[in-house]
C-alpha cells in the first residue's frame, strides 16, 4: 500500500470521510482521549503566514501526545539550494507526519514523492483540504447529515472552494459557487474536479445527478437560492496582492451580507475560512452575528484535523 497523503482531499471516498467527521466528532466531545501520537513528531513547515492552521495543528499534535515541530520554511536548509527530495528523505527518518505550507503545488507534489511519511497540504494556492474538513465538519454539527445539502460559495474561486468543490462532492452534496467572469473555478489552473480517490471510491462529481450537483455562476442570488449555508473567502489570497485593487473591484457585488443570507433557505448561515476582512466580503453584522457558524468553524479546525492524523497513521503501510 503506498505511504497515504493528504494534498486536494481526493484521497478520501465517502466512507473514509464519514470516518474521519465522526472521529473529530468524538475528539471534540473528549479532545485529550486519544494519545496516538504518544512519542511522535510532526513537523508543521510553513512558507506562509498561518494563525489558524497552525495553532490547530500544534495544539492537535500536543492533545494526541505527539510533540509538533514548527518550521518556516527558512529555517530548513532549503533556502541554500538543498533539495526538496533530500528533505523529504529526512524529514521521513525523523517525523512521523509532514505538514506544509507552499505557494508551490510543485514543491508539495516533490515532497510527497519523495517522503516516506504521510505528507498534509496545509495551503498550496490551488487546495486547502484541511479547511474543507472543517467546513464539513462544522455543516454536519448543524444539519446531522451532508448528503444532498445546499452549499452556496459566493466571490472568488481559492484554494478553499477547489477543496470544498472536491470534499463536498464527495460527500453527495450540492455546491453553487458565484464567481465574477475571470474568477470562476473554470478558470483555475487545471481544474478537473474528477479526481481519482486514494480509497479507491467514486470520483466526487461523476455518477447519477453528479452535474446537477456543482452548478458555476456568475450572480449570487442563482447560488444562494435554497442553499442551507453560504461560503465565502477573501478576495485577495496569499501571492494575488499585485492584483488587490483589481479584485476588489471585480468582487464588489460579492459580499455575504444579511440580504443574501435572507435570500437562501430559512436558518441558512455564512460559513468563511478567515482571516476575514469586514465590508470585503463579508459585512461585520454577518461575522460577528447570530446568522454565523464561522467561530466553530474556526474551532473544529482542531477537531478535524486531529481525525485525519489519526487516520492517516492508521493507513501506513504495516501500521
Ligand atoms: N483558514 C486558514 O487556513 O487560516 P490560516 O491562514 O490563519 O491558517
Ligand atoms: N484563499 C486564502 C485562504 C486563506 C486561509 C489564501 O490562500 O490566502
Amino acid at each position: 500500500m503506498p505511504t497515504p497523503h493528504f494534498l486536494t482531499g481526493a484521497e478520501l471516498d465517502a466512507a473514509a470521510l464519514a470516518r474521519l467527521l465522526d472521529r473529530a466528532d468524538a475528539l471534540k466531545r473528549a479532545p485529550l482521549s486519544s494519545r496516538a501520537f504518544e512519542g511522535r513528531t510532526v513537523a508543521l513547515i510553513f512558507e506562509r503566514p498561518s494563525t489558524r492552521t497552525r495553532l490547530a495543528f500544534e495544539a492537535g499534535v500536543f492533545e494526541l501526545g505527539g510533540h509538533p515541530a514548527v518550521l518556516r520554511a527558512d529555517d530548513l536548509q532549503l533556502t541554500r539550494g538543498e533539495s526538496v527530495r533530500d528533505t523529504a528523505l529526512v524529514l521521513s527518518r525523523h517525523m512521523a507526519t509532514v505538514g506544509l505550507r507552499t505557494g508551490s503545488e510543485a514543491a508539495l507534489a516533490e515532497l510527497a514523492a519523495h517522503a516516506t511519511v504521510p505528507v498534509v497540504n496545509m495551503l498550496s494556492p490551488l487546495h486547502h483540504p484541511c479547511q474543507a474538513l472543517a467546513d464539513l465538519m462544522t455543516l454536519r454539527e448543524a444539519y446531522g447529515e451532508l448528503a444532498g445539502l445546499h452549499l452556496a460559495y459566493i466571490g472568488d474561486s481559492t484554494n478553499v472552494t477547489r477543496s470544498l468543490a472536491v470534499l463536498a462532492g464527495v460527500a453527495g452534496m450540492r455546491l453553487s459557487v458565484a464567481s465574477p467572469p475571470g474568477y470562476s473555478l473554470a478558470d483555475q489552473a487545471g481544474w478537473k474536479p474528477d479526481q481519482q480517490a486514494w480509497h479507491g471510491g467514486q470520483a466526487p462529481w461523476h455518477g447519477p445527478g453528479a452535474a446537477d450537483r456543482l452548478t458555476l455562476c456568475t450572480d449570487p442570488h442563482d447560488a444562494v437560492a435554497g442553499a442551507h449555508a453560504v461560503y465565502t473567502d477573501v478576495w485577495v489570497s496569499m501571492g494575488d496582492e499585485a492584483h488587490a485593487s483589481e479584485r476588489r473591484s471585480a468582487l464588489a457585488g460579492y459580499r455575504i451580507d444579511d440580504a443574501m443570507l435572507d435570500a437562501a433557505a430559512p436558518g441558512a448561515f455564512a460559513l468563511h475560512c478567515l482571516p476575514a476582512h469586514p465590508g470585503e466580503e463579508i459585512t461585520a453584522e454577518v461575522l460577528y452575528g447570530s446568522r454565523q457558524r464561522i467561530w466553530d468553524q474556526a474551532e473544529n479546525r482542531r477537531h478535524a484535523q486531529k481525525a485525519l492524523l489519526e487516520l492517516m497513521l492508521e493507513e501506513m503501510p504495516g501500521a
